[in-house]
């Protein structure tokens, strides 16, 4: 038996948040302001896998740019002291950097390989969020399955910035349908844009001072497993991170012409008794989630409209 594994692999899974993460009280660490409730998904999700270097340099098979990823890397080596030169390759089975949460599922993949080839799998769950954390703070929640809460914390380090399943997927079952307005990588980056919007949104600190009644109305609606309530908490949650953001200075908007129409599809939906919300994230794509029963006539509906590229389906899990 060679002393170390010759070849890791391990994936991670998207998620969607449904009370949403925009602004850090941290940025090396990527400590977030406030708490944020998400879903995992079953279907979308990336895969990393580890071996040996054959040269004395890190070699990175990843889409884009590897900043995020090599903090990872060095967050995982300061803690495993363990400095072999490496390749790694990162691939996701959806579009990447396009507001579908592939950077919160490839920092998850990656920090739960690095566990398995650096550590052969001894690290601990809270020390691989760590490391998944300083790549993208959203993979701490690609790290848990179902419904999960990432909770803010305020240890200056984070070590109480920890995410946990709060519900399992069965309890409340869901299915999502996404209009791919646009597949190709964002203009500017969330971290950037949070950023931005720290420094000039009027609405910044309103939307955070606003987070624990979102996070406690989630979770009710999710508990009760009421659809209309979690409609109106996720829909509320979602235009008021994009209001922080088209407040900013300069202002940001990633929403396209498909965007809207995605929107005005939900609406029309929900007036002809289709229950259904939208969620979109710092990209034009419109994720929409239905009771399952409900996810084929979703999924006609949303084929019809223009402007969209393609309509992918998954489900929470
Ligand atoms: O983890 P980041 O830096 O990719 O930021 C994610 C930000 C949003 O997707 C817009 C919101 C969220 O909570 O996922």
């Amino acid at each position: 038996m060679p002393e170390f594994l010759e070849k890791v692999t391990a994936t991670a899974p998207s998620n969607i948040a449904l009370v949403k993460y925009w602004g850090k009280r941290d940025k090396e660490l990527n400590l977030p302001l406030t708490s944020s409730f998400s879903v995992s998904l079953s279907e979308m999700n990336s895969t990393a896998t580890i071996e040996e270097s054959p040269t004395n340099e890190d070699i990175w098979e990843i889409y884009g740019n590897p900043n995020k990823a090599k903090r990872v890397l060095e967050a995982a080596r300061l803690s495993t002291q363990d400095r072999r030169p490496l390749k790694i390759s990162i691939t996701n089975n959806f579009p990447s950097g396009a507001g579908l949460a592939s950077s919160a599922s490839s920092m998850a993949a990656l920090a739960k390989a690095l566990n398995l080839f650096l550590a052969k799998g001894e690290m601990s769950l809270d020390t691989i969020s760590h490391w998944a954390r300083v790549g993208s703070g959203s993979a701490v929640r690609s790290l848990h399955k179902g419904f999960v809460l990432w909770e803010a914390g305020s240890d200056d380090f984070g070590e109480d910035c920890l995410a946990h399943t709060a519900f399992e997927a069965s309890h409340f079952p869901l299915a999502l349908t996404v209009c791919v307005v646009d597949d190709r990588p964002k203009p500017i980056s969330s971290t950037q844009a949070m950023e931005i919007s720290r420094k000039t949104s009027p609405l910044y600190d309103r939307f955070h001072e606003q987070n624990a009644d979102y996070i406690e109305k989630v979770i009710q609606a999710v508990r009760e497993k009421n659809f209309d309530i979690l409609t109106e908490v996720s829909e509320a949650n979602c235009q008021a991170m994009h209001a922080v953001m088209r407040t900013s200075n300069p202002s940001i908007d990633y929403f396209q012409i498909g965007t809207n129409k995605a929107i005005e599809c939900v609406l029309r939906m929900r007036r002809q008794g289709i229950p259904c919300f939208f969620s979109i994230d710092a990209g034009p794509n419109v994720k929409i989630f239905s009771p399952p029963e409900y996810a084929d006539v979703v999924f006609q509906n949303c084929r019809q409209l223009k402007d969209l590229r393609k309509v992918l389906r998954d489900f929470v899990a």
